[in-house]
């Protein structure tokens, strides 16, 4: 399998529940090193570009607005198939729907405050990485 690089963020709704540590465990008893990390607060620009790709989906607004609602945790994971593996510890968007066990079940209300975020592809990993992380902030560790 090969080590791969992708973008987790924690959400406003499971920063506010300081749920940073528990889902950062997660991932490193999961072979998932935090290779780069920064708190921060979306502006409405950064969130909108971010979510670029869903601007004429609805619940766009919503999603921007819940994005900058508070500050966010960011961070770089890298591993052996660190893509599918992340998306597995997310569980399914909508946390009702979530596998038991998964972050999105254990600290997620609704699929839009839904505790996570992580790329879907090596494709949106390296735009949404470069999005966040110049490459010399990346302590790559493989
Ligand atoms: S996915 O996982 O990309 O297939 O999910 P998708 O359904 O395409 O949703 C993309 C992101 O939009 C968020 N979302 C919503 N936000 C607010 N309100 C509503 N109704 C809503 N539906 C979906 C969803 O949490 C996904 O966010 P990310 O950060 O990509 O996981």
């Amino acid at each position: 399998m090969a080590v791969e690089r992708t973008l987790s963020i924690i959400k406003p709704d499971a920063v506010a529940k300081n749920a940073i540590g528990e889902i950062y465990a997660r991932f490193e008893k999961n072979g998932l090193r935090i290779v780069a990390a920064k708190m921060m607060q979306l502006s409405q620009a950064q969130a909108e570009g971010f979510y670029a790709e869903h601007k004429e989906r609805p619940f766009f607004n919503d999603l921007v607005g819940f994005m900058t609602s508070g500050p966010v945790m960011v961070q770089a994971l890298e591993g052996e198939n660190a893509i599918a593996t992340n998306r597995e510890l997310m569980g399914a968007t909508d946390p009702q729907k979530a596998d038991a066990g998964t972050i999105r079940a254990d600290f997620a209300q609704s699929v839009e405050a839904n505790a996570v975020h992580g790329s879907d592809s090596s494709e949106s990993a390296a735009r949404e990485v470069a999005f966040f992380f110049e490459d010399g902030e990346i302590c790559s560790r493989g």
